[in-house]
């Protein structure tokens, strides 16, 4: 048995058949990104308006990995062709018609069946014929790159089947949803499919359902699972901090605290697709933190389901923050905010390095695993923000601080004006009883006072 020749990538044989052409594989990967690049926008898009927080969470990771996909198909291009052809324009009139009907799905089925039941196969089936079509050896860095979108695809398709068939549980459901796929599915026939290769046949399209421009809905909506969703009092803000408090009331503090981080995804989704003439690696850098702190309020729902509290009914995981940066910010203004958020976590003493410290001395080894890996995930935002934002904006880093801590002050009032009193309750002393077994160690008088449009009182 010989060494295997061609470094193991196929044989002499298989080298020696001709496979398609640099034009015709730089203009599929050019199709491949802008399909992406508009699949993640209408992630960021929907994220706030879709309210069922499974699809969030997966919205938040598809998002992260179309433009990681992006940002490698990109860079593949530009190693192809110098000068590298235009990336941000759409490749053709009737592929863009298509991507936009899509855009204006209604509600979540809609979405769904469009990006998971249309839109990734087609990119699945597309990306597997056009790996086929290339030779092994000569074009082995763009094949190595499919791989690494396929294997990630797979996993998304996984996802995306089980969703469709939960939106399509019932007779009428699986009416409208073929109606809808009939639809796009014209649309996609017409373009010539996601190569632009396929035959289009001519004759009439469907009337379009696209408008001029696409307004997307930034409010954040919780489902009515979320009963407490409109109780804007979170006293393990302070308890998390208050030395009073022992460890054990502290840790359980910070998961809920990690939960409550539904919303930063939110908040995040406008300051990428509102931001202007940013290079790509912003985009990358601001979609992976996007998915980070999705994974910060996975962390707290599955820590706190571990301990079998039911937390979409008990822990009030309200909008808050999102609602004051999305309705009363513009996106430079919020990401200030965030950057004044965030930069606030680093110091030893109170930061990320405490909670850590914190959940490690209440000998909570899945809390220690958690802030752990949350506070190694905010080194990394530190640094996102450090390198996009002081640019952006045309300020030096003391002067974005200064504008977040503004704006952060100024957006607390307006939280106000979406609570309705009656439901603005101290929850914490019962949850401690139920999970704890014992009373709280936090001096009610001071719960919700760090932020004072939480507290009761003053809403009165
Ligand atoms: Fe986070
Ligand atoms: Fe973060």
């Amino acid at each position: 048995m010989p060494i295997p020749p061609l470094a193991g990538l196929c044989t002499y044989e298989e080298a020696a058949r001709v496979g398609v052409s640099v034009d015709d594989s730089v203009r599929f990967l050019l199709r491949l990104a802008w399909i992406r690049k508009r699949a993640m926008e209408m992630g960021l898009y929907w994220l706030n308006s879709t309210p069922q927080w499974e699809v969030k969470e997966a919205l938040s990771l598809h998002l992260h990995l179309d433009a990681e996909h992006v940002g490698m198909l990109r860079r593949r291009i530009s190693e192809m062709r110098n000068p590298p052809p235009p990336m941000d324009e759409p490749p053709s009139e009737p592929l863009e018609a298509f991507l936009k009907e899509l855009l204006w799905a209604e509600q979540t089925p809609e979405r769904i069946i469009g990006v998971y039941g249309v839109l990734r196969p087609a990119i699945l089936e597309a990306c597997w014929a056009h790996d086929r079509s290339l030779n092994p050896l000569v074009a082995h860095p763009t094949r190595r790159m499919l791989r690494i979108m396929i294997a990630d695809d797979e996993q998304t398709a996984r996802w995306g089947e089980q969703a469709v068939a939960v939106v399509t549980g019932t007779d009428e459901s699986r009416r409208r949803a073929s109606e809808w796929t009939a639809h796009l599915d014209a649309y996609l026939t017409a373009a010539g499919g996601i190569t632009g290769d396929d035959d289009a046949p001519a004759g009439d399209l469907p009337a379009a359902r696209a408008g001029a421009a696409y307004q997307p809905d930034y409010f954040p909506q919780r489902d009515d699972r979320f009963v407490l969703r409109g109780n804007f009092v979170f006293p393990p803000h302070e308890v998390s901090r208050e030395d009073q408090v022992d460890v054990e009331e502290k840790t359980l503090a910070l998961m809920c605290k990690r939960a409550l981080e539904m919303d930063v995804p939110e908040l995040m989704a406008p300051m990428i697709t509102e931001a202007a003439n940013q290079p790509w690696a912003f985009t990358t850098d601001m979609c992976r933190q996007l998915w980070d702190e999705a994974r910060h309020a996975m962390m707290g729902t599955v820590y706190l389901q571990h301990r079998g509290i039911d937390w979409k009914r008990k822990v009030p995981l309200h909008p808050g923050a999102s609602i004051r940066l999305n309705m009363h910010l513009d996106p430079l203004e919020a990401h200030a905010v965030l950057y004044a958020v965030e930069q606030a976590l680093m110091p030893a003493k109170t930061g990320k390095r405490y909670e850590w410290a914190t959940a490690s001395e209440a000998s909570d080894a899945l809390a220690t695993q958690f802030q752990d890996y949350d506070w190694a995930d905010e080194v990394l935002h530190a640094q996102i923000g450090k390198r996009w934002l002081p640019p952006m904006l045309d300020m030096t880093k003391e002067q974005v601080l200064d504008l977040g801590h503004r704006k952060a002050v100024e957006t607390e009032a307006h939280l106000a004006n979406y609570a309705d009193p009656d439901e603005q309750i101290n929850w914490w002393p019962d949850f401690v009883r139920e999970v704890l077994g014992r009373e709280t160690r936090m001096d009610p008088t001071k719960s919700g006072i760090g932020d004072p449009v939480y507290h009761k009182d003053q809403m009165e």
